[in-house]
């Protein structure tokens, strides 16, 4: 877990949407995270330091000029001791504050006394927005090294409609985790591909299989965090990634394997974590096809493989596969990592109740085209991820940069 053990400073300004910052709290904390909480005066007319401070256990920093507060957690000592911190949501007044190097509250202070990464998600009216003073104050942060979370389009609090709206929490912890991780893998360009593939018998019914997306997705997440630009090509799913993860829907396996193509020239490395059809209908109906009594056959022809033919390209680019398996995993998945010619083969099996398809966990053989192999114990998808890319930055010479993950070899 990229946030396990890392001291997270959220702080919450004076928007509307600072009823959003408890379950940003909460999800950074069910993370691994260690969440303190500072507000200002404004913040708390939205919510009450109290919610915060039941939430994470830690007493919440509202007062620069308390004499309790300040020998507690004094407001440098605030700043010094956190890995990051997320400020979420940022109003154009703390934006405009920083941006000046103001320091008349407790929040703006430790700010300016701060030397972790910091990160600020504006939240406000549209017009607030695009006013040129809050345009240009974030771009002076921006300049100064500060993350900026883009808002986002949509419904706003004041009854306007545009762009304004903090993110999703779920992807202001994904902010928070790529401030404290290590940006190894900034050079290179991934593309990955995730999800399970539709092969339609007419225009209602198709065939597909039990991939959710969930381990591409989270490839896709763990290379974004990690400083990659990211592309990636999704079957249908209902899982979600960061907005600066740039992303390719396909239904069918020749729709995925065409974007996959055509994305190929751009990329550095590419992951293929989808579950692509091997057969398809060979004649898909124009018309629904009505009910019968008798039996029916259903001619199935197969689809090419696209690996193969993407190897023979590959040049100086990274190509990891996986392998879906049922039996003789670590036999099968050697055997791909030959025929399809690639750097890497991830093998999972498939049969195993909490590995493979729709499981929030996975159990992975990892084997290079060098002739190492490693059996890892069960992990989280976002390990498992974690994990693949190590093996990425290995092979690129970066020796394993995350480390901490059990590795026992099968070779
Ligand atoms: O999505 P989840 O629910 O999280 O499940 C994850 C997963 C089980 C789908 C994933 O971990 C996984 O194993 N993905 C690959 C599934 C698969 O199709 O394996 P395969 O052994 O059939 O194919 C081997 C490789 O060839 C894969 O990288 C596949 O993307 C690629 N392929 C397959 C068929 C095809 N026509 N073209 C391809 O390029």
């Amino acid at each position: 877990m990229t946030l396990a053990g890392k001291k997270i400073l959220l702080g919450i300004t004076g928007s509307i949407a600072a009823y959003k910052a408890p379950e940003i709290a909460r999800l950074l904390m069910s993370g691994g995270a260690q969440v303190r909480v500072m507000m200002t005066r404004s913040a708390q007319n939205f919510i009450t330091p109290l919610t915060l401070q039941t939430l994470t256990g830690n007493p919440v920093a509202t007062d620069l000029f308390s004499l309790t507060q300040e020998s507690e957690i004094g407001h440098i000592r605030l700043a010094d001791t956190s890995d990051a911190i997320l400020v979420a949501p940022a109003s154009a007044n703390f934006i405009a504050k920083v941006a000046m190097g103001l320091a008349d509250d407790l929040p703006s202070t430790v700010l300016l006394a701060a030397r972790c990464p910091v990160a600020l998600a504006p939240a406000m009216n549209v017009h607030m927005y695009q006013n040129p003073t809050v345009v240009e104050n974030l771009a002076r942060l921006r300049a100064r090294g500060y993350v900026i979370v883009e808002p986002e389009a949509g419904d706003l609090a004041c009854g306007y409609q545009g762009v304004g709206r903090l993110p999703q929490p779920e992807e202001l912890v994904e902010t928070a985790k790529k401030l404290v991780t290590r940006q190894d893998l900034t050079n290179e360009r991934v593309l990955v591909t995730a999800g399970p593939t539709q092969e339609p018998i007419d225009p209602v019914r198709f065939i597909s299989n039990r991939s959710s997306g969930k381990m591409g997705f989270a490839l896709a997440r763990a290379a974004w965090i990690r400083g990659a630009s990211v592309r990636l090509v999704s079957g249908p799913s209902h899982e979600w990634a960061p907005r600066g993860v740039e992303r390719f829907d396909a239904r069918t396996a020749s729709e995925m394997l065409d974007l996959t193509a055509r994305n190929f020239p751009w990329c550095t490395v590419l992951i293929m974590a989808a579950a692509v059809a091997d057969f398809r209908p060979a004649r898909p109906a124009a018309h629904k096809l009505k009910k019968r009594a008798q039996r029916f056959n259903l001619e199935l022809e197969p689809i090419p493989d696209e690996l193969p033919r993407l190897a023979e390209k590959k040049g100086e680019r990274l190509m990891v596969g996986f392998a879906a398996e049922t039996e003789e995993l670590e036999q099968n998945a050697l055997k791909k990592l030959t025929q399809k010619k690639l750097d890497l083969i991830v093998g999972n099996d498939v049969t195993q109740p909490d590995a493979g398809f729709g499981t929030d966990t996975n159990r992975v053989i990892i084997a290079s085209r060098n002739g190492e192999s490693h059996r890892y114990p069960l992990m989280t998808k976002e390990e498992v991820a974690h994990t693949i890319l190590d093996w990425v930055v290995q092979m690129r010479g970066g020796g394993l940069s995350s480390g901490g993950r059990t590795a026992n070899s099968i070779s």
